[in-house]
């Protein structure tokens, strides 16, 4: 069976980074379940569809188009939906917002399940979102809830934007922030919950690099003991 580190928690906790620094590090697959919800969200927007019509987004769910290529210039990932390059829509806050919307639909989640468990191939997957522990891959090797005071989630989001070149204002992040985990963790379908065996740690006042050897870490007291048994 393929080694799963699952890590979820809200936005802006630094899932996102710290996935992707333990992937390269550990030479290993990286799932990036939000970008699933957020072209759902991107689809269903481009075909002028109501984020309320159950059928369709769960249709479009079923039939999404995606390709995750690597630019040959490097690591950079680029996200094709329906022949487009799309990443300049993928990062938006209207992405974020519209992605959540349509993760609390069941049948969008039903439709992406499988999807996301394909991703589980050797040498090993680092899998980032909100449930990977709890449904996704409720056996992973180590599940970690990454959480952080909505402040600095803040904060980190509007770097983030304005790294990126995107504009963002901090009030209006934070307030999105805080509606969006109120959205995801009060839905019925997969909320947003540490799984009973997650470990919760909370980045508050922690920098980027102290939280990916901390996991590291403790990943490689797993990998180790499940290599003496
Ligand atoms: O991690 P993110 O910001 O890209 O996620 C966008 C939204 O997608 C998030 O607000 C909730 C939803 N999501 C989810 O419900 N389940 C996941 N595994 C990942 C994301």
């Amino acid at each position: 069976m393929t080694v799963v580190l699952a890590i979820d928690g809200p936005g802006g906790a630094g899932k996102g980074t710290v996935s992707k620094r333990l992937a390269e590090s550990l030479d290993w697959h990286l799932l990036d379940s939000g970008a699933l919800y957020r072209l759902v969200g991107i689809a269903a927007r481009k075909r002028n569809l109501d984020l309320s019509n159950v059928t369709q987004l769960a249709e479009i769910a079923r039939n999404l188009g995606v390709q995750f290529r690597v630019a040959e210039a490097g690591e950079l990932v680029q996200t094709w939906l329906e022949g487009e390059q799309i990443d300049h829509l993928l990062r938006t806050e209207k992405a974020g917002s519209d992605a959540s919307v349509v993760a609390a639909i069941p049948e969008v989640r039903a439709a992406l399940l499988q999807r996301q468990r394909d991703f589980a191939v050797p040498p090993g997957l680092v899998a980032d979102g909100r449930d990977m522990g709890t449904v996704v891959f409720p056996d992973a090797h180590l599940k970690v809830f990454l959480t952080a005071s909505v402040e600095e989630r803040a904060h980190r989001r509007y770097k983030q934007l304005k790294e990126q070149g995107l504009s963002a204002n901090l009030r209006a992040l934070r307030e999105e922030l805080e509606a969006r985990a109120r959205r995801d963790s009060e839905r019925a379908a997969a909320p947003l919950k540490p799984a009973p065996d997650a470990w919760v740690l909370d980045t508050t006042g922690i920098g980027i690099d102290e939280v990916v050897a901390m996991i590291r870490e403790r990943l490689d007291g797993v990998l180790s003991s499940r290599e003496s048994k």
